[in-house]
């Protein structure tokens, strides 16, 4: 593989999910020594987070498993479909709303991050309401185990 592929991760609002999936790989591409094959992003489905950092669970989940991030959230526009490789949503309505916006010429193959999952657990579920951090440690597992799979099956 030659050119560098691109993918974008995404979750309904970009704060919580998508940032640790883009943490994940990203790191995982630094540690493989990848960096010129892959990039990776993230974006949302929805407006409301637009320009604001990670919630915090989400961003000491990283921290602990050292990860820096400092990427701001941002919306999928229409061109993310055309520029990237693969588009990753988390749970089966991100997959609806995407497929929903995606245009005529989509170049991306939309999917679940998930299905790459050796575990099989396909979903990754929104932990912004919760009261605690531990389903941002899950979700980081989830991530952990579906990027590993995917740059293996793709290198
Ligand atoms: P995310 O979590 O999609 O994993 O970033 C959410 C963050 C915010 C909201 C919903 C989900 N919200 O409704 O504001």
């Amino acid at each position: 593989m030659s050119e560098q592929k691109k993918v974008l991760m995404v979750c309904l609002g970009n704060i919580c999910r998508s940032p640790i999936a883009e943490g994940v790989f990203q790191h995982l591409v630094r540690q493989k020594g990848l960096e010129s094959k892959w990039m990776v992003d993230s974006a949302a489905v929805a407006g409301y987070h637009i320009g604001k950092s990670p919630d915090h669970r989400a961003l000491t989940t990283m921290k602990s498993n050292g990860i820096a991030y400092s990427n701001k959230a941002r919306q999928v526009k229409k061109q993310d479909f055309e520029s990237f490789d693969f588009i990753f949503g988390m749970d089966e309505e991100n997959i609806s709303d995407l497929e929903g916006m995606a245009p005529a010429n989509c170049k991306a193959k939309i999917g679940l991050l998930g299905d790459y999952d050796p575990q099989g657990e396909r979903i990754i579920r929104d932990p912004y309401y919760d009261r605690g951090a531990e389903g941002f440690k899950k979700c980081y597992q989830q991530c952990l185990r579906s990027c590993t799979a995917f740059l293996e099956q793709h290198s």
